[in-house]
């Protein structure tokens, strides 16, 4: 059954999940991306046309050009994400459009996939995975593929806000002492006993591991800051590729800079700089922090708790932009 004409009306630039997609079906009309293919600059002002909201993901890129060709019509764009480097922030102010997105919702399982990689990158799992699945095993030994212990290390934290939160109070329970540099020092309940430094350059020097969970669109860890590493530090991101050097980052983990990374996120993804697949220290996976159904549910609901808020004159719980 169609819903009525008088409904809302969105345009949806990826498939989601099916509950959210049965809540988009009872509540609004859609334009959907069908196949769910990649959509461009051309596809998403097409898509747009005549839509109140969009619903995007960040695999859409809301450049200043994009924005400007929007319909009139588009008052909202609400991303199912944390994210917000692939919308044009300034653009869309200035368009007066409310952009939304989705915190919270991304936090535990962004968390648990940080963990993930600190302890894959820490314990040479790519390798002893490959050698299980290439039949190079030939048995226990007391030597081979030995990696480090978590237990006891330092853990750097760029960005102690909710997930860099999430991941300080697991890394805890691996008996791992936290070290952030944030911005503006949090409240000592919120820091949690997490050792608060200043500047990057005075957090570097401490980080036997560094995770990085600080916002896409800035350039974190370049050569020089890679040097101020110790030795054999280990790098984790969970967070935007484009805060990483991939030439630095590759280089060091090629010469023993480094001890390992692990990566979940790239610059210029899903392309990835070819020099990572060649590295037997670096645990790789494409972009699955939030892949769980519990945080797709989540963040679905949410980017429509969004919709529904800025539509009706209310303020989103996720608001970016806009009153
Ligand atoms: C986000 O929400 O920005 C995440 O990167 C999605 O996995």
């Amino acid at each position: 059954m169609n819903p009525p004409a008088d409904k809302p009306f969105l345009f949806v630039t990826r498939r989601l999940t099916a509950n959210v997609e049965a809540r988009l079906t009872r509540d609004y009309r859609v334009r959907w991306n069908e196949d769910d293919r990649p959509l461009d600059a051309d596809d998403l002002v097409r898509g747009a046309a005549d839509a109140d909201a969009v619903v995007c993901c960040l695999t859409e890129k809301f450049t200043a050009e994009v924005i400007a060709r929007l319909p009139a019509s588009v008052r909202l764009l609400s991303t199912v994400s944390v994210g917000t480097d692939h919308i044009d922030l300034g653009a869309a102010r200035e368009r007066g459009l409310t952009v939304t997105s989705t915190p919270g919702a991304v936090t535990e399982p962004t968390a648990e996939i940080t963990l993930l990689l600190l302890l894959a990158a820490a314990r040479r799992a790519s390798e002893g995975a490959a050698a299980i699945r290439e039949e190079r095993w030939t048995g226990w030994s007391p030597t081979w593929l030995l990696g480090r212990s978590v237990a006891g290390k330092r853990l750097g934290i760029v960005g102690l806000g909710r997930i860099g939160q999430a991941v300080a109070q697991r890394a805890r329970a691996f008996g791992m002492e936290i070290h952030y540099f944030n911005r503006r020092r949090l409240s000592v309940a919120d820091e949690a006993g997490a050792i608060f430094h200043p500047s990057l350059e005075s957090l570097l020097p401490v980080c036997d591991f560094l995770s990085l969970h600080a916002p896409g669109g800035q350039r974190v860890l370049d050569a020089a800051a890679i040097a101020r590493l110790p030795r054999g530090a280990i790098v984790v991101n969970t967070a935007r590729g484009d805060l990483v050097d991939d030439d630095a980052l590759i280089a060091a983990l090629r010469d023993g800079r480094l001890g390992a990374a692990g990566l979940d996120v790239f610059a210029g993804e899903p392309r990835i700089h070819p020099g990572y697949r060649e590295l037997p220290n670096v645990f790789l996976l494409p972009h699955m922090g939030t892949s769980t159904v519990e945080a797709r549910d989540a963040m679905g609901h949410l980017a429509l708790d969004n919709v529904d808020a800025a539509l009706a004159g209310r303020r989103p719980p996720g608001l970016v932009v806009g009153k």
